[in-house]
């Protein structure tokens, strides 16, 4: 009986999409009866209901949304947070000054009084999910085209949306998210907390400890964690910061293992994976590795060299750049590492074959050739186009709106400043001050003119070398030609004008605003918003012969293999991925363990080094081998452990979860050698790299001896 069962599983699995056990970000609701065999064999003991479920709390509760794009999780009875370092770290650098540099020398609440308010910052607890698949497809047929369709969809969800806000009583979010290229809608009722409070960060040497160097890289050895606490109105509901506010009463919360991990042992994830494109076309795939992720990483390249020259020069200008800096780095490292493994893993090559047994399938039946048959012509064609505007399309963003700061803030205001020129709309234009000067406010916090200058001047000169003139802003050819392609007495004179790189002159702009007609700024932004435009247009039938060949790649390949589960791609809504711990072999002869302990922080101390740099008191307690009950049953500090979960950037900060629900760490990277696995997942080579519970409990106890924090936890020993 087994037997023939495994048999018709092997075959089934066979499949190309067809998940292993390792992959697939499942919602969580959806889990099928396969899936729960396979989690039970894996070491699970926990039921459907226990994990997730609106009738009864679940461990579901205990997970949120953190900011827009990490994960938490709740850790207490009073609202305790545990997320990544490197998802607070935003947070954490903007209560960073060189008098209290916490980057640097970490933060630790040793009350709640001491807990310091995030303004902005939330975190979202899923309460409701509902199919609306009919709502939103109502009156959509297969004979309309992809722009009738889109229209009617369109349509159809601002009408339903409208309704759910009206009888939207508790004021929850309310988010419609596409499900399989368009196939499916779902909506996703949130609850979001406002208060959200830091409690404790270590500094930046363990939190992000291997920089740069070691980002998306094991061996690992990298604190990254971050702690913080969710405040609710004294009635429990959600509300603003407010003095009076108290710590949330979850549901749900995690207690926390210390009983450590081993080879083979259960773990899944429960968080929010961003977005991931695993059953996008191969054309897709080549347009990413030629030119969509090359013109990223020359772009960024370029930019990153701006900051690493004025950051070493200056603290204060390290600090106020520490957050944008991580984020144009991770990204750009991302890009590098997916070109180079997409090519490594030869996803093209699988992804082609993939297509042919997909074109095979079509043409062997009439109604399927009808529906189909110009699938994979579609998607040729989206290409022969995308891939020529494809470059010109990032530089106006990497290098052109988002390249220049001060470019950046001054299409911010481009509305404002039509309005100081039109008499009828100077109502409109003060109503619009407030926001504008608490925008500029923030911007200049962390703005510093010298790094924004050189910024400036390499990202434009850059913009023009790289991009044919037809494709450029007209300002930009003007003043391209004018100055021989050298944009340094532009951007000079930019900066002793505009209003964009002076907190004193925009302040008294927002006071009493002129005309803004003449900022250089101004005119180079609208100059590259009109270029853009016309690329848009351009590329737009494009987009839209995509989504129609996405959609039904998707629908083709699901009707291919009526019998495999397929999981949908991320869109940040809740996941749940299951594997186990397990090491792995990164390239022929080469075997990487599951587990990296204190012992290899010290092998990799470069004292001084900004990435690699050692506290004392860490040393200290290395040294001493004060690891109190953290060490694992060797006696060693185990910092960092590998799973075969399936994760992607949102997942950042999710609990690692054991088999009786309890957290053994929280996840936040993946590894070189699968950088590809946005795309295809690699189920011999893809871990996802988790910072140990225990590695957490031992910085905050022993490090930063933090016991408040640790008396609240449930301790599983
Ligand atoms: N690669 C990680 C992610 O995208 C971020 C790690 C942050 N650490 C760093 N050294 N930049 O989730």
């Amino acid at each position: 009986m087994k037997r023939i069962f495994l048999l018709i599983m092997a075959f089934v699995f066979a499949s190309v999409f067809m998940a292993k056990a390792d992959e697939g970000m499942w919602p969580p609701h959806l889990l099928t009866p396969q899936n729960l065999k396979e989690m039970q064999a894996l070491g699970c003991k926990l039921t459907p209901e226990q994990i997730f479920s609106f009738n009864q709390s679940s461990i579901k509760d205990a997970i949120v949304q953190f900011g827009g794009g990490c994960t938490a999780e709740v850790v207490s009875a009073e609202g305790l947070l545990f997320t990544n370092h490197h998802c607070g770290y935003g947070q954490i650098q903007s209560h960073s000054t060189p008098e209290h540099d916490y980057l640097t020398d970490g933060f630790w609440a040793y009350s709640k009084e001491e807990e310091l308010p995030n303004p902005g910052l939330t975190v979202s607890l899923l309460v409701q999910i509902e199919d609306v698949t009919e709502i939103l497809l109502n009156g959509v047929t297969d004979e309309m085209t992809q722009e009738e369709r889109e229209e009617k969809i369109e349509d159809n969800y601002e009408k339903y949306v409208e309704q759910a806000e009206e009888n939207n009583e508790n004021d929850h979010l309310i988010d419609v998210k596409a499900f399989y290229h368009g196939n499916q809608f779902m909506r996703f009722d949130y609850i979001v907390y406002k208060d959200v409070r830091l409690v404790g960060t270590p500094p930046s040497s363990i939190g992000k400890f291997g920089g740069d160097t070691d980002n998306w890289e094991w061996p690992r050895q990298t604190g990254d964690f971050s702690i913080f606490r969710v405040y609710t109105a004294p009635d429990g509901s959600p509300a603003e910061y407010a003095e009076d506010n108290i710590p949330l009463k979850p549901k749900h919360f995690l207690p926390v293992s210390i009983k450590g991990v081993e080879d083979g042992d259960f773990a899944m994830i429960l968080g929010y994976p961003g977005s991931t494109d695993r059953y996008s076309a191969s054309e897709n795939i080549k347009n990413l590795i030629t030119v969509y992720e090359p013109s990223i990483v020359e772009c960024r390249s370029v930019k990153l060299k701006q900051y690493q020259k004025h950051m070493e020069a200056d603290n204060e200008v390290n600090i106020k750049y520490a957050s944008k800096q991580a984020g144009v780095s991770n990204y750009w490292k991302y890009c590098i590492g997916q070109i180079q493994q997409l090519k490594q893993n030869k996803v093209v090559e699988r992804r082609q074959a993939l297509e042919k047994e997909f074109d095979t399938w079509v043409k062997a039946d009439k109604s399927r050739k009808e529906m189909y048959g110009t699938v994979l012509d579609d998607f040729k064609t989206a290409y022969d186009t995308l891939n020529r505007y494809t470059k010109a399309m990032i530089y106006h963003g990497e290098a052109g709106l988002r390249g220049s700061e001060a470019l950046s803030l001054a299409v911010a205001f481009s509305i404002a400043a039509e309005r100081v020129d039109d008499p009828a709309q100077q109502d409109k234009l003060q109503e619009m001050l407030p926001k504008l000067q608490a925008r500029a406010d923030n911007y200049f916090k962390n703005y510093d003119v010298d790094l924004d200058k050189d910024v400036s001047i390499a990202m434009l000169n850059l913009f023009y070398k790289e991009i044919p003139a037809e494709m450029r802003p007209e300002m930009m050819n003007e003043i391209g030609k004018r100055d021989k392609g050298d944009f340094t007495k532009f951007v000079n004179n930019a900066f002793k004008s505009s209003i964009f790189a002076s907190q004193e002159k925009m302040n008294k702009w927002i006071e009493k605003p002129t005309s803004l007609k003449k900022d250089p700024f101004l005119q180079m932004g609208r100059s590259m918003m009109e270029s853009r435009r016309i690329l848009s247009e351009k590329v737009e039938p494009s987009y839209t012969l995509m989504a129609k060949a996405n959609r039904l790649f998707m629908k083709g390949l699901m009707e291919m293999n009526r019998d495999a589960s397929f999981y949908p791609d991320a869109n940040f809504t809740m996941r749940l991925t299951y594997g186990s711990v397990e090491p792995y072999y990164p390239k022929d002869a080469v075997f990487y363990s599951y587990e990296s302990t204190l012992k290899g922080v010290m092998e990799k101390e470069i004292p001084g080094d900004y990435e690699f740099d050692v506290p004392e008191k860490l040393k200290e307690l290395y040294e001493k081998t004060d690891y109190g009950s953290y060490a694992d049953k060797n006696g060693r500090m185990i910092v960092n452990f590998l799973t075969t979960n399936d994760i992607t950037g949102g997942n950042s900060g999710s609990p690692v979860i054991n088999g009786d629900g309890h957290l053994i760490g929280l996840a936040f990277d993946g590894n070189w050698e699968a950088m590809s696995g946005d795309i295809a997942f690699e189920k011999e080579l893809q871990r996802t790299i988790c910072v140990d519970a225990r590695y957490v409990l031992f910085i905050i106890d022993k490090y930063a001896n933090a016991q408040n924090l640790i008396e609240e936890l449930k301790i599983v020993k």
